[in-house]
């Protein structure tokens, strides 16, 4: 049996298998099936449903130092924000009416929002919306502070691993920084009860197709309910400015290989991506993609949260980017869904 056929049958593979089938990237014929065999698991457990999550910036205050992030602590050309409580309560309640029944809090790890400010955030949102999902992306955190935030009622956790090769991970982050780490955030969370997204950029300086199969190999084993992943884009104020950017190819065929190998996971269409490619969003859908997460930030702040340079959707409000994203979809095949948008079981 060939290592596609394999892959597609067992939905899994070692770490030199999926080098192998990551250079079929290159195979037109086989990206093409690896591509129809992500959209139909994809259609056979989600139909023609896109979830929505309604994406609140927070705060771009963050006390690490990760070289490729446009809002890394030492750069000083950042002109910092914070939201308060009931600005963050407009959001949703904005977003509410919009149709989003998941918001996800993400943020920089801003030492202001300790874990009591966070509580309060928390059961602020859950009490007023209660038949929404709340997703927390703000770093790494204790054991503790994860408890006490699932105690407080969030239900989702985003944290990127951004690459599980030791060597690579080094060369991205500064010292203080571990994968070992990251890591285990990532099981503390699974161990909480959160359902839990990982993750990982497509082409950042120095990463192979051999990192990329570590990649997988790890997400095989952490089972995570969400997978998010888009294109390295470099910032003109980190010393990667000079660098390439991630290939939208390779995101894309990484999409499909993801959905054949966790059939059932929350796949984002993501904004880096539909930065990279005009119809980058509308391509992941058609890649195996489920989700799109469009921001709900005020408009005032969003020029300021830029991760990565020529960041889209930064000048709509709320209303405009829900209307074009629903357009998309629609244009794709597919079709926006009102629901809270919760992993199949
Ligand atoms: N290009 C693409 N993605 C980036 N991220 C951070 N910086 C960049 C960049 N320059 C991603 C990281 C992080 C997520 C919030 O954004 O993977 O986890
Ligand atoms: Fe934001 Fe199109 S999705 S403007």
């Amino acid at each position: 049996m060939t290592v596609v056929d394999k892959f597609i049958k067992f939905h899994r593979l070692s770490k030199s298998e999926y080098i192998e089938l990551l250079q079929y990237q290159k195979d037109d014929g086989i990206a093409e099936y690896i591509r129809e065999e992500a959209v139909r698991l994809r259609k056979q457990y989600y139909g023609n449903k896109v979830f929505t999550r309604g994406l609140i910036e927070f705060t771009n205050y963050c006390k690490n130092n990760c070289y490729y992030c446009g809002i890394r602590r030492d750069n000083r050309y950042v002109e910092r924000y914070r939201l308060t409580k009931n600005e963050i309560l407009e959001c949703c309640q904005q977003g509410y009416a919009l149709g989003y029944r998941t918001f996800v809090l993400q943020g920089g790890e801003d030492p202001y929002y300790t874990d009591e400010r966070m509580e309060d955030i928390i059961r602020n949102i859950k009490n007023e919306f209660s038949d929404c999902a709340l997703t927390l992306s703000v770093g790494e955190k204790s054991y503790e502070s994860y408890r006490r935030f699932r105690e407080a009622g969030a239900d989702r956790y985003l944290l990127r691993h951004e690459t599980a090769d030791s060597g690579l991970y080094r060369s991205l982050h500064p010292e203080m920084m571990s994968l070992e780490n990251r890591k285990q955030c990532l099981y503390n969370l699974k161990k909480l009860g959160y359902q839990v997204g990982a993750g990982f950029m497509v082409g950042p300086p120095g990463q192979t197709i051999s990192h990329i199969a570590e990649d997988l190999i790890f997400l095989q084993e952490l089972c995570p309910e969400m997978v998010g992943i888009g294109p390295f884009i470099p910032h003109h104020d980190t010393i990667y400015s000079g660098e390439r950017s991630g290939s939208v190819e390779q995101t894309l065929y990484l999409l499909s290989v993801i959905r054949i190998m966790l059939p059932k996971v929350l796949l984002p269409a993501t904004t880096a991506l539909g930065t990279m490619d005009p119809l980058g969003r509308e391509k992941g859908l058609a890649a195996g993609a489920n989700v799109v997460m469009p921001n709900l930030s005020p408009v005032k702040k969003r020029k300021l949260y830029e991760l990565y340079d020529h960041k889209i959707c930064t000048g709509e409000e709320a209303a405009e980017c829900r209307n074009c994203l629903s357009r998309r979809v629609d244009s794709a095949g597919y079709s926006l869904s009102d629901e809270r948008g919760d992993a199949v079981r």
